[in-house]
């Protein structure tokens, strides 16, 4: 699979990495083990060598994942794992808030590196902006850990421009990380044009829109009590029910190229810009084939033009958080 450098930092990732969350956590009840370490260990086969996780996601089983599975294959892939919530680390409890103070953040390290088996963490992001803790100082103890080896890049999730900026100044910002597809495109605004100017690169999470963007959803889906779409106004039926005008243009170029609708919505983004790689998450291998076949498919400038023109007759209803996960989102 093609490589993309992730901005200017000298981090190099498969075009399309793996969000491996769905596998232990969010998307209803965790995933056979065994089966999760097999995916992703034909992913490494496939040419996949981002692989993205974090503290939060169980916590910690899905990092205790990734890490049993790229053991084998440590020195070739890249592993993305994030720090920044409020977890007991004795006892995993997670309490519900963000803690990035430096004494937290270094004391996460120690235990993300044990889960990982390995003894350095490829990019390491903070999971939320924290308002009670300077980014300055954020950024001061991961440079600390840059310099000790423990950590070979650094990266920021969900982060607006200006602690973009600061962060940036103190220790150089390898990637965003932050929601981007085809049905939120506020990073247009300010963030990519800001992240151009720093050459820093941008991973997209929920690439397919937490699936939403594939088609395999519709108003009359029903997610496990346990799915976190549960709680997501843009997941309401209603709010499904109008956005399948989306899918619907998807699927209408999709047809065209003779492809699927996913693999147009990650098409769509890796278009966007040659320093973008983004993780969709799948727990089955016929969607992870799919999914990175989207890597070779060019859309031309001609079709991007279409889906642009067609998906700005469109306004996507409902918020993409619920109330308690937006007030995380500092910026
Ligand atoms: N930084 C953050 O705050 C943050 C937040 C959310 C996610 N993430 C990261 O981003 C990764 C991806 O995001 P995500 O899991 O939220 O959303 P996503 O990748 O947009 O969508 C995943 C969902 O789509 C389904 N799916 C995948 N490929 C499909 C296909 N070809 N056809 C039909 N359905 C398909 C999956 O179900 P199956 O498993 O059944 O295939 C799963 O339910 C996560 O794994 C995580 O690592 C980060």
């Amino acid at each position: 699979m093609e490589k993309r450098a992730l901005g200017t930092s000298g981090l190099e990732v498969s075009a399309l990495g793996l969000g491996c969350m769905g596998m232990s956590f969010g998307l209803g009840p965790a995933a056979d083990k065994q089966e999760m370490i097999q995916l992703i260990q034909k992913a490494v086969e496939r040419g996949v060598t981002f692989f993205d996780t974090a503290e939060v996601y169980g916590p910690f089983t899905n990092e205790e994942l990734v890490g049993e599975a790229l053991a084998p294959f440590r020195g070739q892939v890249t592993i993305a794992t994030k720090f920044g919530f409020d977890i007991d680390l004795a006892t995993g409890q997670n309490r519900g808030g963000l803690d990035s103070r430096p004494e937290h953040i270094k004391a996460a390290v120690e235990a993300s590196l044990k889960r990982l088996r390995t003894d350095y963490i490829d990019l390491y992001y903070q999971h939320r902006v924290d308002p009670n803790v300077p980014i300055e100082d954020v950024a001061g103890v991961v440079k600390d850990l840059i310099q000790a080896g423990k950590v070979k890049h650094f990266g920021l999730s969900e982060a607006g421009v200006d602690v973009i900026r600061r962060a940036h100044a103190v220790q150089p910002v390898a990637a965003l990380q932050s929601e981007y597809s085809l049905w939120w495109r506020e990073p247009e605004q300010e963030i990519i044009p800001t992240l151009e100017e720093l050459g820093i690169g941008f991973v997209p999470f929920s690439p397919l829109g937490k699936g939403f963007l594939t088609g395999e959803i519709d108003e009359h889906t029903e997610f496990d009590k346990s799915d976190f779409r549960n709680t997501v106004p843009r997941f309401a039926p209603e709010a499904r029910k109008a956005n399948q005008a989306l899918v619907n243009l998807l699927g209408r170029i999709a047809q065209e190229k003779n492809a699927t609708p996913a693999q147009v919505a990650l098409a769509w983004l890796l278009a966007q810009k040659p320093w973008i790689a983004p993780i969709p998450g799948t727990t089955k291998l016929h969607r992870l084939e799919e999914n990175l076949a989207a890597a070779s498919l060019e859309l031309s400038a001609d079709t991007l033009q279409e889906l642009e023109q067609a998906a700005a007759q469109i306004t996507v209803q409902g918020d993409r958080y619920a109330p308690a996960q937006q007030k995380m989102i500092n910026r």
